[in-house]
């Protein structure tokens, strides 16, 4: 079991709970870009929906739906799940910041962080995807390291491009 407190050493980190989804609900429905490309916009029950969605053949214990906190402040939400597609990689179903924080370079500190706890824990690598043609997200994983894995897969609204980074 990984311990999540260890994703980050500047900010604590925990576990988020159905009590947390009025929270999260804030910190997401400012960030109207990442909904312009990704429909339908974010509700909390679609946030309620995304704490226990899991993909197949995964367990709830494989899944680590985190936030991020400076002091008081939620910052940053993550979705990790261990194990997916194979044993040595993690993947990242969805991750962001506080419209407030953002251009700080605080997303690229915690996926930095988080990738030098995953190698230290022995995966090797990292999945996630994004929606093609969305400027931030293709510009801020290219920036962190991740390259295109050459699989997309469509979706009725949009495609998403997987892609990967070796730790
Ligand atoms: C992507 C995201 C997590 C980055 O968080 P952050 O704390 O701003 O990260 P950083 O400050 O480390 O880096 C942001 C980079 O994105 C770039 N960026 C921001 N908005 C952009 C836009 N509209 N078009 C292109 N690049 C953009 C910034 O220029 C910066 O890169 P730079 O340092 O080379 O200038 C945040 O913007 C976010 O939560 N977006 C909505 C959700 C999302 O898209 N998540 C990722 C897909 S799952």
């Amino acid at each position: 079991m990984m311990d999540v407190s260890l994703f980050s050493d500047r900010y604590f980190v925990r576990r988020m709970v159905s009590d947390d989804i009025e929270e999260i609900y804030k910190l997401c429905r400012n960030n109207a870009l990442y909904y312009k490309y990704c429909p339908p916009f974010v509700t909390e029950q679609s946030i309620a929906d995304d704490m226990k969605a899991l993909p197949s053949n995964k367990e709830a214990f494989d899944k680590y739906y985190v936030g991020y906190y400076d002091e008081d402040k939620l910052i940053a939400v993550m979705d990790l799940i261990r194990g997916y597609p194979n044993d040595r990689t993690a993947f990242i179903g969805f991750f962001m910041t506080d419209i407030s924080v953002q251009g700080k370079g605080i997303g690229s500190e915690i996926i930095h962080e988080l990738c030098a706890y995953l190698k230290e824990y022995g995966f090797s690598s990292i999945r996630l995807g994004w929606v093609r043609g969305n400027p931030q997200a293709e510009h801020f994983w290219h920036k962190n390291g991740f390259t295109e894995a050459g699989v997309t897969y469509d979706t009725d609204n949009y495609t998403v491009i997987v892609a990967q980074l070796a730790l």
